[in-house]
């Protein structure tokens, strides 16, 4: 397979797997919202109103379950198409875009896994936030400002788990949801500049061309 082929497929491919991480990215939007209907972001009301929704409301385990894999599956494809994006050799300028939004999407992505650890008010998240708060709080100078900012001050309670829902449901989401639209965006632009430019070299000689050939040809 020629060289040629070889980086058109992994653009390609890079292309496809942005729709796919737009897709996921939509999917845990919008079973998001599905669950927010019944999520009571309180201190215990949250593990109980999630234990309601997959034990009591009608397909409610299998919205959870859609959210939770297509959350951390989200990561997962877009670790694999920047790494796919690197080897498809797109280093330009109207690449910046690709690679910025991709970069922060990825970042975004990961926030939203961590602000969601106390979602489900489970021992296991209840733990595992609290020392990483304590790692957050021993960042020189804004450390403990970052932690009262996260928790609500103080022991984490019902205004933990309400700003950690606030940060994971509003704020992250919405961005994740631009970002992963202008990162596609971005690749298909690009896959456009490349056709023109591709266009253009295999194009037929213009009278000028010609001209500037044969007068180099005569002056050689
Ligand atoms: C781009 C959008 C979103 C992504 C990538 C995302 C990702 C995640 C992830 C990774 C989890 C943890 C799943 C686990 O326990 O393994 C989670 C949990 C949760 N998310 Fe989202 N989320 C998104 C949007 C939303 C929105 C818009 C809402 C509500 C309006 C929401 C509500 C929740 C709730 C209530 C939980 C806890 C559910 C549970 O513990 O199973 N999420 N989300």
């Amino acid at each position: 397979m020629k060289a040629q082929e070889i980086t058109f497929s992994l653009r390609r491919t890079s292309t496809i797997l942005a729709v796919s991480v737009l897709t996921l990215t939509l999917v845990a939007a919008l079973t998001g919202i599905l669950l927010a209907f019944y999520y009571e972001p309180t201190a215990g009301g949250s593990y109980n109103s999630l234990r309601f929704m997959t034990t009591v409301i009608p397909n409610g385990w299998l919205f959870r379950s859609i959210h939770d894999i297509a959350g951390n599956l989200v990561i997962v494809v877009a670790l694999i198409q920047l790494v796919v994006m690197f080897f498809g050799e797109r280093f330009r300028r109207s690449w910046l875009t690709a690679w910025i939004s991709g970069i922060v999407f990825i970042t975004i992505a990961m926030g939203l896994g961590w602000t969601a650890m106390i979602l489900d008010w489970s021992q296991v998240g209840f733990w595992r936030l609290k020392i990483e708060l304590g790692i957050i709080e021993s960042i020189p100078f804004a450390g403990t400002a970052l932690r009262d900012i996260l928790t609500g001050g103080g022991a984490l309670n019902t205004l933990t788990v309400a700003r950690m829902f606030t940060l994971h449901s509003y704020i992250l989401s919405i961005v994740a949801v631009i970002l992963s639209i202008v990162h596609l965006a971005s690749l298909v632009w690009q896959e456009r500049e490349v056709k023109s430019e591709a266009l253009d070299s295999t194009a037929a000689p213009t009278a000028d061309s010609l001209s500037t050939a044969l007068s180099d040809a005569s002056n050689a």
